[in-house]
């Protein structure tokens, strides 16, 4: 199974996604936990000039394609990989932020991100992806008490991530069957219950006891 998690800044993704590893490796599921931009140590090197503050303006194209650089060597070098030795993958954002992201916020027209999509992935896609949804100005204020600084992403206004937000739940609602939105308003015990049924049926899906 590859399952990723997505949604905008301060939605606690990752602090879901570590909690779902936990409840897998318990029922004895190997589990493989990664992210992007990184996963592989030339990953996180496009990471680090991803999301460092500079001068200099990035262009859109520039940033769509280091982020498809990232994701080729992770899928080839990590993903498959752990996938063809039959553990799960949980990953911390995939493709579809590039949608999100470099598509909806920055305005890169789709049929781009599509072309790169297929060229680095042919039809290999997420069995599952997790949305987390939250009003933009939640996840900010989440962003801001984390106070760990700001990357060069959440440097950007609000409308921004209105945009990204938009079009996270755009491409959720287009296939229900990949994808599961979870309101990340809601206490984490609920938030942690909507995961705990999410991960019964992909078991009971994938006829896995
Ligand atoms: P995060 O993993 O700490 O949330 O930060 C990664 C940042 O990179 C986040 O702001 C979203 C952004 N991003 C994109 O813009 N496009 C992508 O394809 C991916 C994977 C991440």
């Amino acid at each position: 199974m590859f399952i990723t998690f997505e949604g905008i800044e301060g939605v606690g993704k990752t602090t879901h996604l570590k909690w779902m590893a936990t409840a897998l490796t318990d029922v004895g599921i190997p589990v493989l936990v990664t992210r992007e931009p990184g996963g592989t140590p030339m990953g996180e090197e496009i990471r680090d000039i991803l999301l460092v503050h500079r001068h200099e303006r990035v262009a859109p194209l520039t940033e769509l394609l280091l982020m498809f650089a990232a994701r080729a060597q992770h899928v080839d070098t990590v993903i498959r990989p752990a996938l063809a030795a039959d553990r799960w993958v949980l990953c911390d954002r995939f493709v579809d932020a590039t949608y999100a992201y470099q598509g909806g916020g920055r305005g890169v027209p789709e049929g781009l991100i599509r072309e790169l999509e297929s060229l680095v992935l042919g039809s290999f896609r997420p069995d599952h992806t997790i949305l987390f949804d939250t009003p933009v100005e939640i996840g900010l204020q989440r962003v801001k008490e984390r106070n760990n600084g700001h990357d060069r992403f959440e440097q950007e206004k609000m409308d921004f991530f209105e945009r990204v937000r938009m079009e996270y739940l755009r491409i959720a609602r287009l296939d229900p069957e990949r994808y599961e939105i979870i309101d990340a308003t809601k206490p984490l015990v609920e938030v942690q219950q909507s995961l705990s049924r999410i991960m019964t049926e992909i078991l009971e899906k994938h006829g896995v006891h």
